[in-house]
């Protein structure tokens, strides 16, 4: 097996930049585009990049035009994620993930005898952990937005007065959640009511939010009047987050997490969130193999990445956590010598189960929401962000007064060492409660370069699901020659080490794969079949026009020019 895998290695290295690109299938655009959840965030993204604006300024403009056209993920009440690269070739990423209040402690979702409380960490006040969201755009436009804020912020505030067309998807969301939302906001808060497809939901009070910060600035929202109405809000739920921690909050610039992959070159989010690193893990585990002659989700190529992601995962749990607070041994997870000996027990005879890398137990939830967007200017520059309220609509809680849901965020902690959270997934001390200390994230906003040219912008929600979702694109189509929609489109699975299950997604793979599996010792989760991940991405083609993959699976939409 070992030359076959060699042989496989030139053959592939020989020839991997020769392949002939395939054919667009997704919108196509000559100079710019942005690819969001919502084609209201899309286009005013584009609005503001058709008034000479730069990818950073459409970043602002679409992140919060999601707070309003997109509430289920969308927000002023969370955080998130932003990988950059300027056409310039220069690259970063910020940092504008929650943290835990002051008064947060390591046990505070533990009963006395120390057994996690369950719902506390998702469905009450100390759920919510400070939002980052304003922070991180004021931060990207002192660094390097070029619009006047009010000038940005114009179309979102029009779109929050004039309203949002209702989607059938919305409207089955919002029956999902609305007995969730009404249980702690009370049955006179706006999402009370019960919206209709194409029912228009208008936002007077968010708009007025999103005037005062317009006017005043991030402190508006940290320091000012906004902070009252929240900090007083969050009081009366039982939150302990005061203005003090409002105070205290700014987002971080971080160093990207980079590595190749063959002729990639792939800048990723660094910690707090574990999508860079367990994704470079995966594709180094990967590389030796030649998925392509495999052929796409074949049962071996399959065991390859369930493999690596296994290992990766487990990882995880353990290693990351926020790098403020911990060291996190990044060289030696990321070093060839670590992750050749990782995979050194892995045969195509037999599934590796987890139980023997390291033990545990765990649920897994069915998927919940987050949002991605992926812009590129005429200028050249990318912006590649993930945002979140963890949950959809987050904790519930919603500030009618403001106009925005709260995170649940801090469930994203590890409440006990092995006790799963919401997304089934397991740390340790690494990832435990203290104050003012970043909850662990799997958001994976990524660039991709190839022979130092930018090839591709994407990411994807999906909770711990995020980053197979994210690793699954990239290969579509640079190793399986997929369009940009199409890699989009196919079908995807996933392994997160524990629970020991690969899960796939409902009515797409056939049967034999799972029979071949299965007598390999692969555990297929066939009770719960998610939707896994919603990739927004776009891909740079040969003729430097750019494709976009706005993924079907919700309402997500590309626009451009
Ligand atoms: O940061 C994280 O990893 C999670 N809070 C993301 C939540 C998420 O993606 C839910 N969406 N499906």
């Amino acid at each position: 097996m070992n030359k076959v895998i060699i042989i496989f290695i030139f053959i592939s290295f020989g020839c991997y930049s020769q392949k002939t690109p395939a054919r667009p299938t997704g919108l196509v655009a000559s100079k710019a585009m942005v690819v969001s959840a919502r084609e209201e965030a899309s286009k005013i993204g584009i609005e503001i990049l058709k008034k000479g604006g730069n990818a950073f300024d459409a970043m602002i403009a679409t992140e919060l035009a999601l707070a309003v056209a997109y509430p289920y993920a969308g927000n002023l009440g969370g955080g998130g994620f932003m990988v950059y690269r300027k056409a310039s070739g220069e690259i970063g990423s910020l940092d504008y993930r929650e943290k835990a209040p002051l008064a947060a402690t390591k046990d505070m979702f533990l009963d006395e005898k120390g057994n996690v409380i369950k719902g506390k960490s998702t469905e009450t006040a100390l759920a919510i952990g400070i939002p980052g969201t304003i922070a991180g755009i004021f931060a990207v436009h002192k660094k390097l937005g070029s619009l006047p804020i009010a000038e940005i912020l114009k179309p979102v505030i029009a779109l929050a007065e004039t309203g949002i067309i209702v989607t059938k998807r919305q409207e089955s969301r919002l029956n999902d959640y609305r007995s969730k939302i009404i249980k702690v906001n009370g049955d006179k808060t706006l999402f009370a009511t019960v919206y209709k497809e194409n029912d228009i939901i208008k936002y007077p009070a968010l708009a007025a939010t999103l005037k005062r910060i317009s006017k005043n600035g991030r402190d508006e929202f940290y320091k000012g009047k906004t902070a009252e109405i929240l900090v007083k809000f969050l009081r009366e739920k039982g939150a302990i987050i005061t203005m003090k921690d409002l105070a205290k909050y700014e987002a971080k610039w971080r160093k990207p997490l980079t590595f190749d992959y063959k002729d990639l070159h792939i800048i990723s989010m660094a910690p707090p969130s574990s999508g860079g690193i367990c994704m470079a893990q995966i594709f180094k585990m990967i590389e030796p193999f030649d998925l392509a002659t495999m052929g796409h989700n074949s049962t071996n190529s399959i065991q390859v990445i369930v493999e690596a992601e296994r290992r990766a995962y487990a990882d995880r749990s353990y290693f990351l956590g926020d790098p403020d607070f911990i060291k996190i041994p990044l060289e030696t997870l990321m070093s060839p010598t670590y992750l050749k000996q990782r995979m050194s027990n892995f045969t195509f005879d037999k599934a590796t189960l987890s139980s023997t890398i390291k033990e545990g137990k765990v649920n897994l939830n069915e998927s919940t929401e987050t949002t991605h967007y992926s812009i590129v200017d005429q200028f050249g520059n990318a912006v590649s962000a993930t945002t979140t309220l963890n949950d959809g609509y987050g904790s519930k809680y919603y500030c009618d007064e403001l106009g925005f849901f709260l995170n649940n965020e801090m469930d994203d902690f590890s409440a006990k060492p092995g006790e799963p959270n919401m997304f089934g997934l397991v740390g340790n001390e690494a990832n435990s409660i203290a104050p003012q200390k970043r909850m662990l994230s799997s958001m994976t906003p990524t660039i991709v370069e190839k022979n130092g040219k930018l090839y591709m912008v994407v990411g994807s929600p999906g909770g711990s699901t995020i980053i197979t979702s994210v690793l699954q694109t990239i290969l579509n189509v640079y190793e399986h020659n997929l369009s940009m929609q199409e890699a989009v489109n196919v079908p995807r699975f996933h392994h997160q080490w524990l629970p020991d299950l690969i899960t796939f997604e409902p009515k797409t793979f056939d049967s034999t794969t799972f029979e071949n599996l299965k007598f390999k010792g692969y555990i297929i989760n066939e009770k719960t079949t998610p939707v896994i991940g919603k990739v927004d991405a776009i891909l740079v083609l040969p003729n430097k026009t750019l494709e976009g993959g706005a993924d079907f699976r919700g309402d997500d939409k590309a626009v451009g020019f």
